[in-house]
């Protein structure tokens, strides 16, 4: 499913995440912690499985291998098409547990 919203995102945005920092950011020692805590915060939520999870914003795609790895089908949706494609290798390299549905969307019109 792709999105035909059109409104484009504000270019300070894109220009933000056109650096490709994001897919590191949860590997620095902040990020680490980060991560942990978001997990933490997630599992007390989470329906037991099988369910379907909506990853919005979901950016290169670090929490929805996690819950695909859970057995999740997981739908990640993010503006960003660089953040997709990784999200997609991330996915291709644990084929196990792929990611259900990886597009270019935008939180401000789900289809
Ligand atoms: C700080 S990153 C967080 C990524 C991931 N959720 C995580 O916690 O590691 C914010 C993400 O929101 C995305 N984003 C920015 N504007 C958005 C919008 N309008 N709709 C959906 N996602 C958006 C960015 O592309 C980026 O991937």
């Amino acid at each position: 499913m792709i999105s035909d919203y059109d409104e484009k995102l504000p270019n300070e945005i894109v220009a933000h995440y056109e650096q490709g920092d994001e897919i590191q950011r949860l590997s620095s020692s902040l990020g680490q912690l980060e991560e942990t805590r978001i997990r933490e915060l997630i599992t007390r939520h989470l329906p037991s499985t099988p369910a379907v999870a909506y990853d919005v914003g979901g950016g290169p795609g670090n929490y929805a291998c996690w819950l695909a790895r859970q057995g999740y089908e997981v739908h990640l949706v993010d503006p960003v098409p660089l953040h997709v494609e990784q999200a997609a290798a991330a996915s291709q390299a644990q084929s196990d547990y792929p990611v259900a549905e990886l597009c270019v969307g935008d939180a401000r019109h789900l289809w």
